[in-house]
């Protein structure tokens, strides 16, 4: 079988909503764009829902309930909202495996990149937050579908990693002859998505790999994807991503003190969004 024949006829698993892609064109540098943004929000009851219960989770401890639109946009600043949308345009494609405990630790682990990573991605200032953001919350989008597709075979796999560590895409290569990156690829030329994100899908593992316009927003992916695994957010082994992070930090030209520097503010980022991941 190839990575192509995996996704045909795979009906379970839907397109990309197009609010993602339209919450990526909205810039947070023009004066409408909190009024867009709030738009956006307002057509969909379950995203204002979920809008509304991160703000009033990162409200925590004070006394006012943050009841509406303006105010839950305002409580989480643009950016963070914006993050908001994202995740929950894209949460149900994590739902929908019969992995279960492991289809959760796939979402958290796709959140933590996703804000590690762009937390780096803001403080270097080389690319779009946003854009690393969304891409880190989909690079190991491969992994779901291996799951809804192989699920016995997947599954079981997930968790020998789990339970023993280890290198999880060798030992996709092995039983399936591909691995999840190339399963992503596959699933994303369906999909009308930047070729950035298509790139960070299937090379975050080889960063150096990645066309050369997108070589640092795999870089800031391949980072997250580190930053998450150290903190055992995730399924497989921290040195398993070890040649991807040199040479993510290569491409940055990150020495060793600069990256710690780096991790440390994604570290701050994710404790200053963590209601982000415990009420998703
Ligand atoms: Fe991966
Ligand atoms: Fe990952």
């Amino acid at each position: 079988m190839t990575p192509q024949e995996v996704i045909q006829n795979l009906g379970e698993l839907p397109p990309l909503p197009q609010v993602a892609t339209q919450v990526i064109r909205i810039s947070a540098a023009s004066d409408t764009s909190s009024e867009e943004l709030k738009d956006l929000i307002r057509t969909d009851q379950a995203l204002s829902t979920q809008v509304l219960k991160i703000a009033n989770s990162a409200m925590f401890g004070r006394a006012r309930e943050v009841t509406t639109l303006t105010q839950a946009i305002m409580t989480l600043g643009f950016a963070t909202t914006r993050s908001v949308v994202l995740a929950c345009s894209v949460k149900h494609l994590f739902n929908r495996g019969p992995a279960g405990i492991q289809e959760r630790i796939l979402w958290e682990h796709a959140l933590v990149s996703a804000l590690t990573g762009s937390a780096i991605g803001k403080a270097m200032r080389v690319t779009s937050a946003e854009e690393v953001f969304l891409a880190g919350l989909i690079h190991d989008i491969g992994k779901s579908v291996l799951a809804l597709k192989f699920p016995e075979a997947y599954g079981a796999l997930l968790r020998s990693l789990q339970n023993q560590g280890g290198d999880g895409l060798s030992v996709e290569l092995d039983i399936f002859g591909f691995d999840h990156a190339m399963v992503g690829e596959a699933l994303l030329r369906s999909w009308s998505i930047t070729e950035g994100i298509e790139a960070v899908v299937r090379w975050h593992h080889d960063p150096l790999e990645a066309p050369a316009d997108y070589r640092q927003l795999v870089a800031l992916v391949a980072l997250g994807n580190q930053v998450a695994l150290d903190l055992q957010v995730g399924i497989g082994s921290p040195d398993s991503l070890a040649g991807a992070t040199w040479e993510a930090m290569d491409i940055l030209h990150l020495d060793a003190g600069s990256y710690e520097r780096h991790r440390i503010t994604a570290l701050e980022a994710l404790e200053r969004d963590k209601a982000l991941i415990t009420e998703f």
